[in-house]
């Protein structure tokens, strides 16, 4: 029996689900990748799209040096690993991350020390840094989180004091701006993600930024195996195979031509969730600070009050109604399975705790339609009033 024809329209309404994110991929991307096939340039060695794919990235993040890696978790691997850090050293890192940044510390057998973050923007908190500083300590990541730059002028000054490596985490931030400077110049490596669900994409991929000639050149070498210059198979360290192929770079030089474009609709679909959510008492909508231009990599709300313990149930009814949901990430000291510093305790970081369990994001992909962003904002307040009454 074909019981779709009896399918009502609230029905309808309900199988059709809005994704949290979606790429943009269009003829340049498709034309881009055939030229690669065509050309018979499929590895990470030959053809015309990394190379002009790292020129452009660059000159898009205003630094001097750019260079492709196969993503973004590689890319903070390696920058750790070209700064020499190693066995033993402390790395500071944001708290509130994607694991991947606090994995590459582990990668080198280095460790990795949780900063907690500010109440608004969700970012490092930097005036909890310096206590954090010992002899060992090497570098400090930060991560430019859902898109809101890191107030980088503190940051850098106790970097400079202590003499430190600034590492930006940028996988979530292309083309975001801290005081109309661009995320990726503003230590002394930004590392990038090209991970299907990011700004821009090339499906998997990162990038490496600098504006150091010795850190770029050994971040090339490191992730080509460290081939010798003169004898390739003398090879000068122990390298990584984290390279691009030239078919994601392809997609890469195609997706960077409309990065400004994707950032505005990005822009404009915070906009318009503000307009619709800023008079719900329950929730903590994305900050933009004075010195920052988010570029909104995902629309994070935080429920607050009453509805503050209840986001499972809310994110079970938003899910019914069609509408994707995804939880924010646990911080690394309430990681429960990863072998921790026995120093670090759970209640360390009590602000990204308060965020851990109450926070989510909602559809922020950069084509999302305006009856969509209506038909969410309706729902999520509809969803709170009653889960409040
Ligand atoms: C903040 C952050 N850092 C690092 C990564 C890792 O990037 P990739 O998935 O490309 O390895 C991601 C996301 O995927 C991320 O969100």
């Amino acid at each position: 029996m074909l019981r779709s024809l009896s399918v009502s329209r609230n029905a309808l309404r309900k199988m059709k689900k809005i994704a949290v994110a979606q790429p943009i991929i269009e003829e340049q991307e498709i034309s881009n990748v055939l030229k690669a096939l065509h050309d018979g340039a499929i590895s990470g060695f030959y053809g015309v799209y990394i190379e002009l794919f790292e020129k452009n990235f660059a000159e898009y993040c205003g630094c001097s040096h750019a260079v492709a890696v196969s993503s973004g978790t590689a890319a903070l691997h390696i920058a750790l690993a070209a700064i020499g850090v190693k066995q033993g050293d402390e790395v500071i890192v944001a708290t509130m991350t994607n694991m991947a940044t606090f994995f590459a510390v582990h990668y080198l057998g280095a460790v990795p020390v949780p900063i907690d973050i500010e109440a608004d923007t969700l970012n490092i908190n930097p005036l909890l840094i310096e206590d954090k500083i010992t002899t060992k300590t090497k570098a400090v990541i930060v991560v430019h989180l859902f898109g809101h730059p890191v107030d980088m002028d503190p940051v850098n000054k106790i970097a400079c004091k202590h003499n430190l490596f600034v590492i930006e985490d940028c996988a979530e931030a292309h083309g975001a701006q801290y005081k109309g400077k661009k995320v990726g110049g503003l230590g002394s490596i930004g590392c990038f993600s090209f991970y299907a669900n990011k700004i821009i994409t090339t499906g998997e991929g990162g990038m490496c930024t600098t504006n150091d000639p010795v850190i770029a050149n050994k971040i090339s070498s490191l992730k080509s195996l460290a081939f010798g210059k003169s004898n390739k198979f003398m090879h000068s360290d122990i390298g990584f195979n984290y390279r691009m192929t030239n078919i994601q770079a392809a997609i890469g030089c195609a997706q960077l031509e409309k990065i400004s474009d994707i950032i505005d609709m990005k822009r404009s679909m915070a906009h318009k969730y503000n307009a619709l959510l800023h008079d719900c008492d329950y929730l903590q909508l994305p900050d933009e600070k004075p010195y920052a231009r988010n570029v909104y990599w995902m629309y994070h709300v935080v429920l607050r009050g009453n509805v503050s313990e209840r986001r499972s149930e809310i994110m079970r009814s938003l899910a019914l109604e069609g509408i994707e949901t995804r939880e924010t990430f646990i911080p690394y000291n309430l990681q429960e399975n990863l072998p921790l510093n026995p120093s670090i305790k759970k209640d360390d970081c009590p602000v990204a705790n308060d965020v851990a369990y109450k926070g989510f994001y909602l559809p922020s992909g950069p084509i999302i339609k305006d009856d969509d962003i209506a038909y969410i904002a309706d729902k999520l307040k509809k969803i709170i009033s009653s889960t409040v009454a």
